[in-house]
Order: C-alpha cells, then sequence, then structure tokens
C-alpha cells in the first residue's frame, strides 16, 4: 500500500496557499489529513479540499504536531519562527520565502533541474524566488546541451508576486481610474501599479539592484550549481494580474542555433514551446495563467553576442504555480 501524508499548509488564506491547496488535490497528492492554518484572523473560514469543507486554524506551535509535510507561504518571518518547531515535530517544512534560500544547509530546489538535492535536507527544503523557478525551468535544458556563461533578464512581473492584496490593489485601481478617480489608494505595491510599471520589485540594496534582482543572481548559482554564472536582472511590476514573464539573453560556451533550442526545449519537461511569431503565437501571461508548464518563444540568435553564441527568448509562467504552490508540491512528491 502506497504511504499518505499529513499535510500542513500555513498561510492557506494567501494568494499562494490557495493554489497549494487546488495543487495537491489536482496532481493527488497522497494527502492522509489537511490542517488549513493562517493567522487569527481568519479562523471561522473554512476551505474546500475534495469535497470536504476544512476549517482555517490559527498558525500555533502546537499545528505542527503530527504532520508530515508542511508547506508554508506565510512570510519569512513565519517560516523563521517554525523552523525548528518544524524540525522537533519530525516535519519537513517546504518552504516558499526567502528566509533559507541561501542557507548552505538547506536545499534549493527547482524538480526539473536539480531534484538530487532535496537528498541532503535536515528538515528544510526552500522553494525558489518565482521568476528564478521560471527562468531556469525554461534555460536549464540549454545550459546541459551548451552551457551557459552569462543571462541578462527583464521580468515583467504580475501583481500576484505580491500577494492577494496586491491582485485585489490592481482591480481597484483600474476600476476607480476608469471612473475618473485619480485619487488612488496604494498600499500593497509601493506605486500606483494601474495603467503603469515601475522597475521595483522588493528593496533597493547598496549596488542599486533590488533583492529581487539578486535573488536571480544567487538562486541561479545555487540551483544550477554553477557558481561562476554570471547574471544581470531588471525586475519590472507590470499591471497584469497573474504570470510573470521574463525578456530573457542567453551567452553560451559554443554556437547553438534557434533551431536546436527549439528542439531540446520541445523534449524538456515542464515547459511548452510557443514560438510562431508569423501566427502571432508567442508566450503571453494572460495564456501562462492557471498552466503547470511555463512557455517559451521569440526564439532567436541574440546578434550582441558573435558567433551564434547568444539566444534571446521570452518566457512566460505562472507565478503562483511553477513560481510557487506546484513547484512546492512537486518537491513534496520528490520527498
Ligand atoms: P491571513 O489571511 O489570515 O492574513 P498573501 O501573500 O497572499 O498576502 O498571503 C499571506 C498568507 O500568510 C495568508 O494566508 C495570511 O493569513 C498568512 N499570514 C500572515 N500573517 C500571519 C501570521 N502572523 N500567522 C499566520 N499566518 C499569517
Amino acid at each position: 500500500m502506497s504511504r499518505h501524508y499529513s499535510v500542513a499548509i500555513a498561510g492557506a488564506t494567501g494568494a499562494v496557499g490557495v493554489e497549494m491547496l487546488e495543487t495537491l488535490e489536482k496532481r493527488n497528492f497522497p494527502v492522509k489529513s489537511l490542517r488549513l492554518l493562517a493567522s487569527a484572523r481568519s479562523v471561522g473560514k473554512t476551505m474546500t479540499f475534495r469535497g470536504e469543507k476544512l476549517p482555517v486554524e490559527e498558525l500555533t506551535p502546537d499545528s505542527l504536531k503530527g504532520i508530515d509535510i508542511a508547506l508554508f507561504s506565510a512570510g519569512a518571518a513565519r517560516s523563521k519562527e517554525y523552523r525548528e518547531i518544524c524540525v522537533k515535530a519530525g516535519a519537513v517544512m517546504i518552504d516558499n520565502s526567502s528566509a533559507f534560500r541561501m542557507d548552505a544547509d538547506v536545499p534549493l530546489v527547482v524538480p526539473e533541474v536539480n531534484p538530487e538535492d532535496v537528498k541532503w535536507h535536515t528538515g528544510v527544503i526552500a522553494n525558489p524566488n518565482c521568476c528564478t523557478a521560471i527562468l531556469l525551468v525554461a534555460i536549464n535544458p540549454l545550459h546541459r546541451a551548451n552551457p551557459i556563461k552569462r543571462i541578462v533578464v527583464d521580468t515583467y512581473q504580475a501583481a500576484s508576486g505580491a500577494g492577494a492584496k496586491a491582485m485585489a490593489e490592481l482591480e481597484e485601481q483600474t476600476a476607480e481610474v476608469l471612473k475618473g478617480n485619480r485619487n488612488l489608494k496604494i498600499e500593497a505595491l509601493p506605486q500606483r501599479i494601474a495603467f503603469n510599471l515601475f522597475p521595483q520589485v522588493d528593496q533597493f540594496l547598496e549596488n542599486g539592484y533590488t533583492k529581487e534582482e539578486m535573488k536571480f543572481i544567487n538562486e541561479s548559482r545555487k540551483i544550477m550549481h554553477h557558481p561562476t554564472l554570471l547574471v544581470s536582472a531588471t525586475c519590472v511590476r507590470v499591471p497584469v494580474l497573474r504570470a510573470h514573464s521574463e525578456a530573457v539573453h542567453l551567452e553560451f560556451e559554443r554556437p547553438m542555433t534557434p533551431a536546436e533550442a527549439r528542439a531540446i526545449l520541445a523534449q524538456a519537461p515542464g515547459i511548452q514551446v510557443v514560438d510562431e511569431p508569423a501566427n502571432k503565437r508567442y508566450p503571453m501571461p494572460i495564456d501562462a495563467s492557471g498552466m503547470y508548464d511555463c512557455l517559451v518563444g521569440r526564439i532567436r540568435q541574440d546578434l550582441s553576442f558573435p558567433g551564434n553564441r547568444g539566444l534571446a527568448l521570452f518566457v512566460s509562467g505562472d507565478q503562483l504555480l511553477k513560481g510557487a504552490a506546484l513547484n512546492a508540491v512537486q518537491i513534496a512528491e520528490l520527498l
């Protein structure tokens, strides 16, 4: 008989938590029991899993007793507070926050890229930043065929990346602007997002990059086991509700043609090649929304690298799924 697991979702009411619940159900994860945990504010709410209404409970140290797998997406502060509590309770924490991603004793895993790293966990496995997961699932198959030396990536990040409140803010601001109101409520995001975009995702650091941009560099090196990889990123928030997109420029060690890249990507797990520009078919966030696979297209020679050693491509992936909930559930499946 196959084993079934006691699972908890911490942050179950959030944008990612809701998707974790749905992903566990859709992928038929062997759940023996499920606890839905959030802040005290959510006590009294119910959520449905496999047709059954489950209560949302307050996350407390007692919540983790008897749990095998704890999916955490309630912010880095909560993850830090609960790491030891999870370990003592014998639960493996799969953490969606940035709290432990770069810790030497915590594997950082994209199942399509480095599934073997789950083996050395000591109680916590980290889920990467959403943009990093979407980027790596698309480019690692190319890297395996021809090592990548340099990545330049610019993002078009949806409101979903900043949580359920930011998604609501985009909808509310848009409705207000259409009513003619210019006095908009700006709370969840640092700037007005309706009919606007801004080059700030997370806080700025002393080197002029944002924390989000630096995550690309550090997390990609760790996940790909490629300490000399060169990466530069500009992360931009755009008025898209859900699914992130990325314009990616790659420099390889040896020449690679777009046809070679398309053939490799067509065989790779977790992605779909959508690359028929003549028919106006290319990746778009609206098409990637709700999909497990990331979409890759606009694959062309990057003319700024001599000798056909560069490729340019465009990726769209559901930030809430491959960028968060799906990746976490895939890690649980590996376990
Ligand atoms: P709640 O809905 O009760 O506030 P998002 O990233 O979409 O904003 O979601 C954040 C998630 O983290 C929500 O489920 C939220 O629960 C949960 N959360 C926030 N603060 C706490 C806390 N102090 N303890 C437990 N869960 C929390």
